[in-house]
C-alpha cells in the first residue's frame, strides 16, 4: 500500500506543481470511499474556490494525466480527493509481502541505517527522584519512536539525558553531613528522596544550610572527591532504580549522558559565546537575549548565573553542539514535558545565533508531552508527586489479576485453561495496559488515567489487542492439530499464490488493505512524532479481524478456502505482533 501511495502523493505533486508527501494522505472513515485520502481545505484559499471544486479539479486534472496514476483510481468525495487501489493487485502483493520470512516476517521494515541519523533524547528524569507516572510519557513515546525508528530503517541514536547536575546535588551533600550518614550505607531511592525532604526542612530552619549547599556544589563542579563520592552515591542508587523499571517495560539506551557528562564543555561554551559576541551581562548575569523561530522576542536566555554557576540550559546548549559533533545527525527530536517549550525555545535560539555552522539547529525539535490526570481522587489528592511509575503497573497488575480471575469463574469448565494466569502473563498484559493507554494518547494532551478503563478487556485497550494476537494464535493452533495446516509456526511456507483465488469476500479484502497499511501508519508515526498513530491503526485492524472472523469460517469443509484465510490470520498475527512490539506492548502467547 505504501507503494501506491507514494505514487498518489507524486501524481498530486506533480498537478499541484510543489511537494506532496505520503504523510499528507489520510485514511477516509469509510473504505467505500477509497483507500488514501487527500485533504483539500488548505488549498481552497489559493484557488478561490471551496474545497470540494479544488477536489474536482484535482480530479478532473489527475484523470486527464492517467499515466501518473498508473492503476490507481482517483476520485472526489467533497473536500477529498481519494484514491483506490484495484483489487487484483493488493491482494497478491500484500500478501506475499507479509508473508515473506520466517516468525514476523519483515513487512515495512526498511534496511538498516538505510535512512539519516536520528538522535532521540528520552525519559531524563531526575537523580536522587523516583520515575514518576508521568515520566512515562516522555519515556514511552521515545521508546516507541525509537523502535520504529530503526525499524524503518533510520540510524538511531537514544540518549538519556539524566538530570544530575544542580545545586540539589550539593544540598544531598551536605545532608549527608548534617544527618551523619556515612557513605558505605546502604541507602534506597525512598531514603535518598526522604533526605532531600528533611533537609530542605531543615533549611527552613537554618538559612546557613542553604549557601552551603551552594558551596558544596562549586566544590562539586571542581571535582573535590568527598563531594563526588556523594554525588556519584546518588547517581548509582537512582540508575539503579531506574534500570529495574526501564527492564519491565523493556526501554534501553544507547548512551545514558547525564547533564554531568557536560560540565568540562561548559567553560569553553561560554568563551566561544563571549567571542562571538553573544552574551550580555545583566544583573550580574550573563544572558543571551533569544527569539521563536518566528523572530519573536522571548525572555532571555541565562547561561551563567551572577555567583558565576551554570545552568540547565547551559548544559543543554552544550549537550546539542556535543551531539552534532558526534553524530552529524539529520534529526534531533527531544521528547520532554510540554512545561518546558519556552527552555527549548531559548535553547535553539541561542545556538540559531551562533552562526551558519550551527543551521543544523533547524534539524533539531522538541516533542511536548501532557500530563497525567487521575480520576481516583485518592490518586491525585496525593498531588501527582509521589505516584511513582511502578506503582501504577502494580496497580494494574492487581487489576489484571482481578479480572481474570472473575472471567475464569464465569466460564465453563474446560474452555479456558483452569489453571491461574502466571505471573509472566500477568507481568505483561499490566505493562501493555499502561503503556498503550499512555501512547494511544496524542501525546500532547494529558492522559486521564481511570485505572478500569486503563485495564478493561473490551474497550480499546492494550489488553484487548493482546488478545486478538493470542486469538489467531489459538485458530493457528487449532489449524494445525486438525492437521488443515501442516506448515509450523512462523513457517516462511505459508503463502501460497493458488489459493488467492479462493479470497474476495468484503471482509477479506477490506483486512488485507488494512494490514498493508501498516507501513504507511508507521511512516506517519514518524513523521508527526506520534505513537498515537499506530496504536490507533492497530486498533483498526483488530476491528477488520474481526469482522473477517465474525463473516468468515476459517475452519469449515473446504480445505482450501480455510487454507487461504489462514494465509490471513497468519498475516494478521504477524502485524499485530510486530505493531504492538513497535509500541512496547509485549505479546503473551496465551491470556
Ligand atoms: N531532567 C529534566 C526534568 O526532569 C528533563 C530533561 C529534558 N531534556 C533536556 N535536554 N533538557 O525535568
Amino acid at each position: 500500500m505504501e507503494r501506491f501511495a507514494r505514487v498518489a502523493a507524486k501524481a498530486l505533486s506533480e498537478v499541484l506543481e510543489r511537494p506532496v508527501q505520503t504523510s499528507d494522505l489520510e485514511t477516509p472513515p469509510d473504505p467505500k470511499l477509497g483507500d488514501f485520502g487527500y485533504p483539500c481545505f488548505k488549498l481552497s484559499k489559493e484557488f478561490r474556490k471551496g474545497p470540494p471544486q479544488v477536489a474536482e479539479q484535482l480530479v478532473a486534472q489527475l484523470n486527464a494525466k492517467k499515466e501518473l496514476l498508473g492503476t490507481l483510481e482517483a476520485s472526489a468525495a467533497g473536500p477529498y480527493v481519494n484514491f483506490r487501489v484495484p483489487q487484483g493487485e493488493v491482494l497478491q502483493s500484500l500478501l506475499a509481502d507479509i508473508l515473506a520470512g520466517p516468525g514476523l516476517g519483515a513487512y515495512g521494515k526498511l534496511p538498516e541505517a538505510s535512512r539519516g541519523n536520528w538522535v532521540l533524547e528520552y525519559s531524563s528524569p531526575n537523580v536522587a527522584k523516583p520515575l514518576n507516572i508521568y515520566h512515562l510519557r516522555p519515556t514511552a513515546l521515545g521508546a516507541a519512536l525509537d523502535r520504529i525508528g530503526r525499524y524503518r530503517g533510520f540510524k538511531v541514536t537514544s540518549i538519556n539525558h539524566l538530570g544530575d547536575w544542580g545545586k540539589q546535588y550539593g544540598m544531598l551533600a551536605v545532608a549527608f553531613r548534617h544527618f551523619g550518614i556515612p557513605l558505605d550505607m546502604n541507602l534506597s531511592m525512598m531514603e535518598l528522596v526522604n533526605l532531600y525532604v528533611q533537609i530542605n526542612a531543615e533549611v527552613k530552619k537554618n538559612p546557613a544550610l542553604e549557601d552551603q549547599a551552594r558551596e558544596a556544589f562549586a566544590k562539586l563542579e571542581k571535582g573535590d572527591p568527598e563531594i563526588t563520592a556523594f554525588w556519584q552515591k546518588c547517581v548509582k542508587i537512582s540508575l539503579q532504580e531506574f534500570d529495574r523499571i526501564y527492564k519491565r517495560l523493556g526501554v534501553h539506551f544507547d548512551h545514558i549522558w547525564g547533564e554531568s557528562f557536560y560540565k568540562d564543555q561548559l567553560a569553553p561554551l561560554l568563551d566561544l559565546l563571549r567571542q562571538k559576541n553573544l552574551l550580555v551581562q545583566s544583573e550580574g548575569a550573563w544572558i543571551v537575549p533569544v527569539t521563536d523561530a518566528q523572530g519573536k522576542e522571548l525572555p532571555p536566555c541565562i547561561l551563567e548565573k551572577s555567583d558565576g554557576a551554570t545552568i540547565y540550559a547551559t548544559r543543554d546548549v552544550a549537550a546539542a553542539i556535543y551531539r552534532f559533533s558526534q553524530f552529524a545527525f539529520d534529526r534531533m527530536t527531544y521528547i520532554v514535558g510540554g512545561e518546558q517549550r519556552l527552555h527549548f525555545q531559548q535553547v535553539f535560539s541561542v545556538i540559531r545565533q551562533m552562526g551558519p555552522e550551527y543551521s543544523w539547529i533547524s534539524r533539531c525539535e522538541h516533542v511536548p508531552t501532557g500530563l497525567y490526570r487521575f480520576k481516583d481522587a485518592k490518586m491525585s489528592t496525593r498531588n501527582g508527586n509521589f505516584i511513582t511509575l511502578e506503582e501504577v503497573i502494580d496497580l494494574a497488575k492487581t487489576r489484571v489479576t482481578e479480572l481474570m480471575e472473575a472471567r475464569r469463574k464465569n466460564t465453563p469448565e474446560g474452555a479456558l485453561p483452569s489453571a491461574a494466569p502466571t505471573d509472566a502473563i500477568t507481568e505483561a498484559i499490566a505493562v501493555g495496559a499502561v503503556v498503550f493507554h499512555d501512547l494511544g494518547t496524542d501525546p500532547a494532551r494529558d492522559v486521564e488515567f481511570d485505572i478500569e478503563r486503563v485495564v478493561d478487556f473490551e474497550g480499546e485497550t492494550g489488553p484487548y489487542l493482546q488478545y486478538a494476537h493470542t486469538r489467531c494464535l489459538s485458530i493457528l493452533r487449532k489449524a494445525r492439530e486438525t492437521g488443515v495446516l501442516k506448515e509450523a509456526e512462523g513457517s516462511a511456507a505459508f503463502f501460497d499464490k493458488k489459493l488467492i483465488g479462493k479470497l474476495g469476500a468484503p471482509e477479506e479484502l477490506a483486512l488485507i488493505k488494512t494490514l498493508g497499511m501498516f507501513p504507511l501508519h508507521l511512516e506517519r508515526t514518524l513523521t508527526l512524532a506520534k505513537a498515537s498513530q499506530l496504536a490507533h491503526y492497530l486498533i483498526d485492524l483488530t476491528k477488520a479481524f474481526g469482522s473477517f472472523y465474525r463473516e468468515c469460517r476459517v475452519l469449515g469443509d473446504d480445505p482450501e478456502l480455510s487454507r487461504a484465510r489462514l494465509m490471513l490470520v497468519e498475516a494478521t498475527r504477524r502485524i499485530l505482533a510486530q505493531g504492538l512490539g513497535l509500541m512496547l506492548v509485549p505479546v503473551p502467547e496465551r491470556m
